[in-house]
């Protein structure tokens, strides 16, 4: 989403200042035109030459100079870009934006601007928690700003707790949100991710090799359009999208019971998860000794949730959204899904190729749905969650 978009960054005083040279190459590695402002403390952090090579462009460091004043820079900065990023923002600049003072560049360029903004603040600890910048950083969110919280640890000034700059890529992802539309307001999204385990006794189990990263960007991209996300997932590892309220699950069981829970008041639900589709009848409660020679293990079926879930589907239940993985072409094991399960759309999906399925960052699928098919050729899973979430919002829309 930032390709082509020209984005601001800010750069206030703090020792994070540094940390703002790679935000702006990031920034710049995701396709968005960049230029940069710098408080004067900033400029004792970090050099504006450093922006300037990066972005080759150059950078605003004070109002009224005449050199850099020409067309009045600081107005065209605050009202040019796509979007405003603060990053690192201190308790002072923001301190100012809460207020509406335009005493410095970048509290004039907040002042002046109507384009989305998004701040980063990085602080001491007790001043991240002193109750006025809180109040401030909630008077910025209530104005619609998006703020990425700092994360937790040891700060430069030996202090330990929250404070730092939030992670680079959290901050871009931050950005990036900001041009999604907030079309799932108020609406609840479950999903799905991950494999089921199925012991059979206290150290054994069945289960596959799903990464959960195919429901994990479908949470994502629900949460940054607006959705309360609820994620029910199995053993993972990677890392859960902030924002959304996920249950970690063992078993296929579990599953069932924590989305049935959780689908209640639902208006989606995405099973993304490959879920078991067999259990030992019953777990042994010790470990069991091997035997010579061939051991055969009785099974049996799981509860079908998403066939569960199609039960309700014509009596309001939530709108449902399976996943049919096959080896070879998916579409007709994706249409007999579809019917058996009573979906409402089946991502279908060869995850035999190389840039598809398991443990891949790309997916390349077919979206099938009663009467129709959309192909989508290989890309992020990102950028299928964020399909999956512009069809799920034209769905519910149409639905109304
Ligand atoms: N699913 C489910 N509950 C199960 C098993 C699967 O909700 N106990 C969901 C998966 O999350 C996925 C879809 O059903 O969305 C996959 O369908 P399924 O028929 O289980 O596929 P496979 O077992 O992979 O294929 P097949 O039926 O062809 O064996």
């Amino acid at each position: 989403m930032l390709k082509g978009r020209t984005i601001h960054v800010c750069v206030t005083g703090g020792i994070a200042a540094y940390k703002a040279v790679e935000l702006t190459r990031l920034l710049i590695k995701a396709g968005a035109q960049v230029q940069v402002a710098m408080s004067e403390n900033a400029q004792t952090f970090v050099g504006p030459l450093t922006f300037q090579a990066i972005t080759q462009r150059p950078v605003l460091t004070r109002t009224m100079d005449p050199s850099e004043e020409l067309e009045i820079g600081h107005i065209a900065f605050a009202q040019d870009p796509d979007a405003i990023v603060v990053a690192p923002a201190t308790a002072n600049s923001i301190a100012k934006a809460a207020l509406g003072l335009g005493d410095d560049l970048i509290s004039t360029v907040l002042l002046a601007t109507n384009v989305p903004v998004v701040i980063a603040p990085a602080m001491n600890t007790v001043m991240y928690e002193n109750p006025a910048v809180q109040r401030n950083l909630s008077l910025l969110r209530d104005r619609g700003w998006g703020i990425v919280d700092p994360g937790s640890g040891e700060l430069a000034c030996g202090a330990v707790g929250p404070g730092r700059l939030a992670e680079l890529e959290t901050i871009v992802r931050s950005v990036n949100d900001a041009f999604s539309a907030p079309c799932l307001v108020g609406r609840h999204v479950v999903v799905t991710a991950g494999p089921t385990r199925e012991y059979l006794d206290p150290v054994r189990f069945l289960s596959n090799p799903s990464t959960g990263r195919m429901g994990l960007a479908v949470a994502d991209a629900a949460r940054s359009c607006g959705a309360r996300v609820t994620l029910i997932h199995g053993p993972i590892s990677e890392a859960i999208p902030d924002g959304v309220d996920a249950t970690e699950i063992v078993s296929a069981q579990d599953m069932y019971e924590a989305v049935l829970h959780a689908s209640t008041d639902a208006d989606a639900v995405f099973m993304a998860a490959a879920v078991a589709d067999w259990r030992a009848p019953e777990v042994a409660s010790t470990k069991q000794k091997k035997t010579t020679g061939a051991q055969k293990l009785e099974l049996v079926r799981t509860t079908d949730i998403l066939a569960t879930l199609g039960q309700d589907r014509q009596q309001g239940g939530p709108l449902l959204i399976g996943w049919a993985a096959e080896t070879g072409d998916p579409v007709d094991a994706a249409r007999g899904k579809l019917l058996r399960k009573a979906a409402d759309l089946i991502v279908a999906n060869d995850v035999s190729r190389a840039d598809s399925g398991f443990g891949t960052d790309t997916n390349a699928v077919v979206l099938v749905s009663r009467g129709t098919q959309e192909e989508l050729p290989v890309q992020s899973k990102r950028a299928i969650g964020d399909h999956l979430i512009r069809w799920l919002a034209a769905t519910l829309e149409a639905e109304k």
